[in-house]
């Protein structure tokens, strides 16, 4: 029988005691671009179970921070340079409250996903709205110099998302990482560099 991607990805999240394959996301991206440095400031949007965070907590260590927001709690015990909150990101009193003692960031990450219908289009709809939610904050959050990671389901407002992150980022890439699942419609829109 032949493993497609995500049985290959689950099985090897298991294996290696992550919460889940996402991580293996993360991981080409920050092995390939460097995201997050040692001693960062780390907003990680849509964070639950918390994968994500098994990889930045360790990098920003203990000088730096990591806060891990999602709907659904973070159960997790991180060590003592992670925070995690539940809420919504769409709740501005929430998202405030939050923020408020930890805002600015060096990185904004979101791989935030709507529960999907099976309706593509309406799938894709809100996956964008996720998306620039993610990035007006990330705009309100952000360092000069800072840097942003977020997901995607490519449709019809792909391109003019894109446009509007690069007017605010030196560079911007749209990355596709190996741990993708062939049939997914998802990429992560990478920007770096915040122009100040
Ligand atoms: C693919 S999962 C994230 C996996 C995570 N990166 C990890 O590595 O464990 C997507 C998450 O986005 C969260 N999410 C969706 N809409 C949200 C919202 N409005 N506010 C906060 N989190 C949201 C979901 O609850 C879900 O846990």
């Amino acid at each position: 029988m032949a493993f497609t991607v995500q049985d290959y990805y689950f099985r090897k999240a298991k294996k290696d005691n992550y919460l889940a394959r996402a991580i293996y996301k993360l991981e080409e991206i920050q092995k390939r671009f460097k995201v997050v440095k040692a001693g960062d400031r780390v907003l990680d949007l849509g964070a639950a179970p918390g994968s994500w965070i098994q990889l930045t907590g360790p990098i920003v260590g203990g000088a730096g921070l990591v806060v891990g927001i999602d709907l659904k709690p973070i159960e997790h015990a991180f060590p003592k340079q992670v925070v995690t909150l539940q809420g919504d990101i769409f709740d501005n009193d929430f998202v405030e409250a939050a923020l408020r003692d930890h805002v600015p960031f060096n990185a904004v990450l979101s791989d935030m996903a709507p529960s999907t219908s099976g309706i593509k289009v309406a799938d894709t709809a809100r996956s964008a709205l996720l998306f620039e939610r993610a990035f007006e904050l990330a705009l309100w959050a952000l360092a000069p110099r800072g840097a942003f990671l977020a997901k995607l389901f490519q449709g019809s407002d792909f391109h003019r998302l894109l446009a509007e992150v690069k007017k605010h980022f030196s560079t911007t890439r749209v990355v596709r990482p190996e741990a993708t699942r062939k049939q997914s419609k998802e990429i992560y829109i990478l920007a770096m560099n915040r122009k100040i």
